[in-house]
């Protein structure tokens, strides 16, 4: 049974795991409990990006701690043969990403088994590359930076492209979440939100920060004050 992904469009606060303590995981969970929409879980295979983290196991492992939305980042070449895994495992929501082809099998895969559907976009991927998914997934999600690491500054330049999918969301009224991924902190967060998006991933702005619940809450305050300040 797949937990409420929340709203559509509603913002959301996800943050990443990437930069907890491998040792305390169960900890850092605990530390954004109450503040986190989704809990943003970064897999990486050592192919698809330089690094190698989470799989199944640890996912399985979380669930035992948490009621969150599991919110799964496959940065992977070859998702599809973990789909199942990640979603037995207790994953909520899988995001692939389009570079590596096979979309509409891979979403189609997702569906099958239940999972919420997500679309990744690098830094470097056009909208055009996404566009003909919109209507098919639960998430876009547009890296603002490459993907691989945490900590990383965050990319200004892929905003037009935020911008592009919000507007191409809203003209065909799909309800579908835009989310942010990458750099993502007090300040960079607002701009994203002027451009579109209203989920946003943080890994090092909440967990390398010594209190993660403030921080997570004062990025979802940087958002909500700059809104405000747009409708005045
Ligand atoms: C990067 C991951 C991100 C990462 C973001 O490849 O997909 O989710 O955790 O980390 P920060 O927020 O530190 O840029
Ligand atoms: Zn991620």
């Amino acid at each position: 049974m797949s937990r409420d992904r929340g709203e559509p469009g509603a913002l959301k606060m996800a943050p990443s795991l990437l930069s907890a303590d491998f040792g305390s995981l169960a900890q850092a969970v605990g530390e954004v409990a109450n503040v986190a929409d989704w809990l943003h879980v970064d897999v990486m295979d050592a192919h698809f990006v330089p690094n190698l983290t989470i799989g199944p196991p640890v996912v399985a492992s979380l669930r035992k701690h948490s009621g969150l939305y599991f919110d799964c980042h496959l940065m992977m070449t070859d998702p599809g043969d973990y789909l199942e895994a990640f979603r037995d495992a207790g994953a909520d929501g899988c995001t692939v990403h389009v570079e590596i082809g096979r979309t509409d099998e891979l979403v189609d895969a997702c569906r099958a088994l239940g999972l919420r559907v997500g679309l990744a976009a690098n830094p470097d991927t056009p909208f055009e590359a996404v566009e003909p998914y919109l209507h098919k997934v639960d998430v876009v999600l547009c890296m603002t930076v490459f993907p691989g690491f945490g900590g990383q500054a965050f990319m200004a330049e892929v905003l037009p492209k935020v911008s592009e999918v919000r507007r191409a969301l809203d003209e065909r009224g799909l309800e579908v979440d835009l989310e942010v991924d990458g750099g993502i902190d007090r300040n960079t967060a607002p701009r994203a939100a002027a451009a579109g998006a209203n989920v946003f991933v943080a890994g090092s702005a909440i967990f390398g920060a010594d209190r993660p619940w403030d921080a997570t809450e004062e990025i979802r305050a940087a958002v909500l004050h700059a809104a405000g300040a747009t409708r005045r």
